[in-house]
């Protein structure tokens, strides 16, 4: 397969020292390759968010990051790129947008002044002319009189409107690469299938790779190439959306799609597996999911599992070792 767009290799985010050191982040490495969406799923807490921030450089001081990790972008490292080289990245290259639109939008600013000076941190355009790109942006996303708009403070917006904003935005920067975390929960169904919309429309015609974060099977479901479980820090199973669909293979996963929402309620959090994540001062030499998992052995509770290929999929199971 040609060169990905992006290669996350052997990140691990830590925080606390000594006894108390927490690894929330434990060696994931995953790539996205042009034009395709890598959906990335697992419970609250199993280290999505941080895996997305890492990208960038947007973690938390107090976090510490493994020495060996790496993201590699566009045949550069961005980890060790200088400050001045990942503001390039960051304002035409990688748009990243939240589930709360709300904490990247400027409260004291215009939708305006800050959608064309996202514009012009991106391409070198006269404040008119990024005026003009601004308009054709909120027209595109399907925002009723752009021109009002234009206009008026973040607060003057509903929560639908905000974050048709981030992605008129990102559709104006023209990235390579959009990290979507959990960028409809807060939203309605209706507004939720036309973000959805929109961001398969970018995709098509745009090139537009994307990261998409979520704990719904079904929206990953209506929008993965291929799928990422991680679960306590680590990545647990991966693989095309088919197979994972079809043929899960981590006791997790199949959990997971066990517990897919029902049609009639609008989002429901994946934690409705028996148990609950391992603690960090819990040994590390042995399977994470061991306490909740049917299928646990001896083997399970004396060793860490490996990734293990299983039809074209990896999943982290001693089930598919010689050694079961
Ligand atoms: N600043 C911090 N200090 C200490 N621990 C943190 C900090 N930020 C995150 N963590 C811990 O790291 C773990 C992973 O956090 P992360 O935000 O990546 O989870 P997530 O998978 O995005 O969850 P959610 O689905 O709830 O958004 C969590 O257990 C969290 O408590
Ligand atoms: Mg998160």
């Amino acid at each position: 397969m040609a060169e990905a767009l992006l290669q996350i290799s052997d990140l691990s985010i830590s925080f606390g020292g000594g006894a108390g050191e927490l690894r929330a982040v434990d060696r994931v490495s995953l790539a996205v390759h042009r034009s395709e969406v890598l959906c990335l799923v697992g419970e609250s807490g199993c280290g999505k968010t941080l895996t997305a921030l890492a990208i960038l450089r947007l973690l938390p001081p107090e976090a510490r990051l493994g020495a060996e990790s790496e993201v590699r972008f566009g045949g550069r490292d961005l980890l060790r790129l200088p400050e001045r080289e990942l503001d390039k990245v960051r304002a035409s290259d990688i748009a990243i947008i939240f589930q709360d639109p709300a904490s990247s939008l400027n409260p004291t600013q215009t939708i305006s002044r800050q959608l064309t000076d996202a514009i012009r941190q991106g391409q070198k355009i006269s404040r008119r002319k990024a005026q003009a790109a601004a308009l054709a942006a909120l027209s595109e996303v399907g925002i009723p009189s752009p021109e009002l708009r234009l206009k008026e403070y973040p607060h003057q917006l509903s929560g639908g409107m905000k974050q048709r904003i981030m992605i008129a935005m990102t559709l104006a920067k023209q990235p390579s690469l959009l990290i979507a975390d959990e960028p409809t929960t807060s939203l309605d169904v209706t507004v939720q299938a036309q973000i959805l919309h929109l961001l398969h429309r970018l995709r098509r015609e745009q090139g537009t790779a994307i990261l998409f974060i979520t704990h719904d099977m079904g929206v990953v479901a209506q929008m993965a190439d291929r799928v990422l479980v991680m679960y306590a820090g680590q990545v647990v199973e991966h693989g095309g959306a088919r197979g994972v669909f079809h043929r899960p293979a981590h006791p997790y996963t199949q959990g997971l799609l066990r517990s897919v929402p029902r049609p009639d309620r609008k989002y429901e959090r994946l934690n409705v597996i028996e148990g609950s994540v391992p603690l960090p001062g819990q040994p590390a030499s042995m399977c994470r999911f061991a306490e909740r998992c049917g299928f646990c052995r001896p083997l399970c509770r004396s060793a860490a599992p490996p990734l293990t290929e299983r039809d074209g999929a990896f999943a982290r199971c001693f089930r598919y070792t010689e050694e079961w």
